[in-house]
């Protein structure tokens, strides 16, 4: 038996000891998460499930959080989740996290992640894409990218959904290319007469937004965000208005942070469904529900493992993106 099997064998068991024992809840399915179907668009996004070799609580998280969605009688068009899929890039972690997803895929007609720091930092960048690649292929629905690198584009339900992926391995931030900002300059280009919100997914915030540095512990000028090329992505944005730039990476609870308004694009901050959430909401297993209508976005924040949507007493539990200034055919 190799050293990934092992731990695997160690994953599954680890999971299934506190199925038993009753340690991770199961929502009872009364009030099952489901898709709105006058909405054009439906989508859950789940930041950093941070699955753990060493770890069983983390997927113990996913697990709840999966059963939500099996509950549901409703199809979402997909599930986007936002980096940190894997604590420490590591072969077993992906396939038990294929294990974890397999149940609810037919829930989705997409189902996207993006690449985290953690999802590369530790190992050969080239070998970590590929890896990386071949675990959403190995999921029905799964959605990678062919490339090189990890960033591309699809259209879902004639919306664009652009993920963008660091060009080389580092610890904390992510370093995106000249070719991949040109990349996306030129995606957006075709986009802005569209009359629809374009969502742009990456791993980390960009500086200065979502509560940062407060939402990151609070130190230095760029921790917690894309770094470097934080400014850089933010001219890109500017010469658009109908950039929705969607990102995890915090571990920050639902909170007055979560959205934030930022005039020429919108950033939302995703809570981790797999980890802790810091803030003083902190429960497990957050994320969000949103559906895309000609006029707005409504974005409903979930404790997907409790079965229940978060109560109105939070920040942000709901909010709404009006698409009026942003999309000319409204
Ligand atoms: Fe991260």
């Amino acid at each position: 038996m190799g050293i990934s099997d092992f731990f695997y064998g160690r994953m599954e068991k680890g999971l299934e000891l506190l199925v038993k024992s009753k340690k991770v809840s199961v929502p009872d399915g009364s009030s099952p998460v489901e898709a709105d179907a006058g909405a054009r668009l439906n989508m859950i996004l789940w930041g950093d499930p941070q699955i753990s070799c060493l770890s069983p609580l983390r997927s113990g998280r996913v697990y709840s959080a999966c059963m939500d969605v099996l509950n549901s009688k409703s199809k979402f068009d997909a599930l986007v989740m936002l980096g940190d899929i894997s604590e420490y890039g590591t072969k077993c972690e992906y396939k038990f996290t294929q294990k974890l997803l397999e149940p609810i895929a037919e829930k989705f007609k997409n189902i996207f992640a993006v690449s985290g720091n953690h999802d590369i930092r530790l190992r050969n960048y080239k070998k970590q894409v590929r890896k990386f690649s071949s675990f959403l292929e190995g999921i029905k629905n799964g959605r990678a990218g062919s490339g090189e690198k990890y960033f591309f584009s699809k259209t879902v339900n004639g919306y664009k959904f652009i993920m963008l992926g660091a060009d080389r391995a580092a610890f904390e931030g992510s370093y995106i290319g000249d070719g991949q900002l040109a990349w996306l300059d030129r995606e957006l280009n075709e986009q802005k007469d569209s009359g629809k919100p374009v969502f742009v997914f990456n791993h980390q915030p960009l500086k200065r937004t979502n509560g940062l540095p407060v939402t990151f512990l609070g130190k230095g000028k760029w921790r917690g965000s894309v770094g470097n090329e934080s400014d850089k992505l933010l001219k890109i944005f500017k010469k658009y208005d109908n950039v929705i730039y969607i990102t995890g990476h915090l571990h920050y609870c639902t909170s007055k942070y979560t959205y934030e308004d930022c005039g020429s694009f919108k950033a939302i901050s995703v809570p981790t469904v797999g980890v802790i959430n810091h803030g003083n909401f902190a429960k497990f297993t957050q994320g969000y529900v949103l559906s895309v209508y000609d006029d707005k976005i409504v974005a409903r924040s979930r404790i997907f493992g409790e079965g229940k949507y978060v109560g109105k007493e939070v920040s942000n539990s709901e909010f709404e993106i009006s698409l009026k200034n942003i999309c000319q055919t409204v």
